[in-house]
């Protein structure tokens, strides 16, 4: 065989329509995340109003308009062409940055992957332009009628990447990862209404709100009526650092992190450090494997931090990280240790509904009988200890139970140290403590009450004898969509569970009929938000 005298070339540069689809994969990774660009550019244009119509989760169409400042016609080729951006013109400019937007990349990678069109207009021209491109092509601008303002219509996400649009979900689930980014917007931004709305059907309407009352009215809307009643509104001011905004009392809690919300500067950020700041200031009011609620915001200079870190702009870097970690966490502290002191006077009176405790009769004691019990051995270096017992959240104090005592005491148990014994009284109204052969026993009345039900709930399903108790009245129990889909989907299952159900076409709210008579002393409501929070927890993690 000859040699071969021309050399083979074997790198060669990717022709531009290919570079903009592979970095299409960082900005646009699912429907969620166009819509997520599309609304941060409505927000920078200073929109009062911005609308969302989607259809088929995303799969088919993602519109956006708005009513901002528009883009001026010799503008709009560049606007959809990568790495041309109005917010950002020197590094310099990063210590300014006050725009969600900066990398000049979203359009470009939006049009690499869809089919797309821009319309718009500004105030002081009375012709709007428009311009439509598929997957990026070359375009040319037209004249269009628009309102000021910017429509970008978006459809057949993924119809030239055909491998990515085998990764695409069902439009159910798609449509659940919109929800979940509009929530964070709806939150980040209440100067600006939005309109949402799936299939044809208007699910969110939210006004620009003006006063405080606005906003927890949309807050409600957005996770439910029960977490804004146990909301503590929260403003902090320290070090150039504010931190605001609502965190839920103790007495209600998640068992997922699922209503837990960050704010930085206008931008929902995901932060470590920040909700490890959370969990240590709630750390001694919670009960284990319960998750506080807040959505929290925090203000300070862009020149402490750097948004810059992940092109999905999630992830941020303080410049003292220390101070941000102490200050939320004392803000936090500080209102969590006013809302007890306002409580105690009350948790020290009575509760609705607490039964006075009558102590077990304890026996008489005689000199001779102490004696006769009592090692003979001096008792030397007595300790006297104060023992450190968490704090309970005051309004969480559960009703002395007398039957809870008689239930654990003949609770049968191998090991001898662990048998409960006798109970002899209560401390705190949080624990009993009983004795044994072994010694002291100090139970965590409510853990142990709640092991109880659990070991009774699961024989009675293992056996398929779940009683229930039906409700004189419905009680109406507010729903995120996705959990009620997911009643809507396992009605039977949780019929068979003990939990009947019926359903509004309303999808805020489902109502229980009747729930498992062995935990009618619950409230019923939390009791169902808690475990559909964690059915769709879970769920989710398959997807
Ligand atoms: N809704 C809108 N209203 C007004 N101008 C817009 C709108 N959407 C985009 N633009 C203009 O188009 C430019 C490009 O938008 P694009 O989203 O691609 O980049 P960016 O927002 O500057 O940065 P990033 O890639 O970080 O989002 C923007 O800088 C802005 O000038
Ligand atoms: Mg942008």
């Amino acid at each position: 065989m000859g040699g071969k005298l021309i050399p083979e070339q074997y790198i060669k540069a990717l022709p531009e329509s290919l570079i903009n689809q592979i970095a299409a994969g960082e900005v646009v990774g699912r429907p969620a995340s166009v819509v997520k660009e599309l609304v941060e550019n409505s927000i920078d244009a200073g929109a009062s109003w911005i609308k969302i119509l989607i259809r088929e989760g995303g799969h088919r169409q993602i519109k956006v308009s708005d009513n901002g400042q528009g883009i001026a016609t010799v503008d709009l080729p560049l606007a959809l062409s990568r790495h041309a951006t109005s917010k950002l013109a020197t590094l310099e400019d990063f210590d300014q940055l006050l725009t969600l937007g900066f990398r000049g990349e979203a359009l470009a990678s939006i049009a690499a992957v869809s089919r797309m069109t821009v319309t718009t207009r500004m105030a002081h021209v009375d012709q709007g332009a428009s311009l439509s491109t598929e997957g990026g092509s070359e375009a040319s601008v037209l004249p269009a009628s628009h309102p000021v303002g910017t429509t970008v219509d978006v459809r057949d996400l993924f119809f030239n990447t055909p491998v990515r649009r085998r990764f695409l979900r069902s439009p159910e689930t798609e449509w659940r990862h919109i929800e979940t980014v509009m929530q964070q917007m709806m939150l980040s931004r209440f100067d600006t209404g939005f309109t949402v709305s799936h299939q044809g059907k208007v699910i969110w309407e939210v006004a620009p709100c003006e006063t405080i009352e606005a906003k927890e009215a949309r807050i409600a809307k957005m996770l439910g009526e029960a977490l804004m009643q146990e909301a503590i509104r929260l403003d902090f001011r320290a070090l150039g650092l504010q931190v605001s905004g609502w965190i839920a009392d103790p007495a209600y809690t998640r068992t997922q992190g699922d209503t837990q919300f960050w704010f930085l500067n206008g931008r929902w950020i995901r932060d470590k450090m920040l909700l490890q700041a959370v969990r240590e200031a709630y750390a001694d009011v919670l009960f284990h494997g319960r998750h506080p609620a807040y959505i929290l915001y925090l203000e300070m200079s862009p020149t402490d931090v750097d948004v810059n870190v992940h092109p999905a702009k999630h992830d941020v870097r303080f410049r003292d990280p220390n101070l941000v970690r102490t200050t939320v966490k004392r803000s936090i502290e500080d209102t969590l240790a006013a809302l007890r002191t306002e409580k105690l006077p009350l948790s020290r009176t009575t509760l609705p509904g607490m039964v006075p405790y009558t102590p077990p009769p304890v026996p008489a004691f005689t000199p001779e009988k102490v004696m006769a019990v009592l090692p003979e051995v001096p008792i030397v270096n007595a300790v006297q200890k104060t023992l450190d017992l968490p704090a309970r959240s005051t309004t969480a104090v559960p009703e002395v139970r007398q039957d809870l005592c008689e239930t654990l005491v003949a609770t049968p148990c191998q090991h001898p140290a662990q048998q409960l014994g006798t109970a002899i009284g209560q401390v705190h109204q949080t624990y009993i403590l009983a004795q044994n052969g072994a010694g002291l026993v100090l139970v965590d009345m409510h853990a142990a009450h709640e092991r109880v039900l659990y070991e009774k709930l699961k024989q009675a399903w293992a056996e398929k004898a779940i009683v229930t108790q039906q409700l004189l009245i419905p009680v109406s129990v507010q729903v995120n969509p996705a959990e009620w889909q997911f009643c809507r989907m396992h009605q039977s299952l949780l019929t068979a569970a003990g939990f009947h159900l019926e359903f509004t076409e309303q999808e805020g709210a489902v109502f229980v009929r009747a729930l498992p008579a062995i935990l009618k002393q619950q409230a019923s409501e939390r009791l169902l938000q808690a475990i559909l929070a964690d059915c769709v927890a879970e769920q989710g993690e398959g997807n």
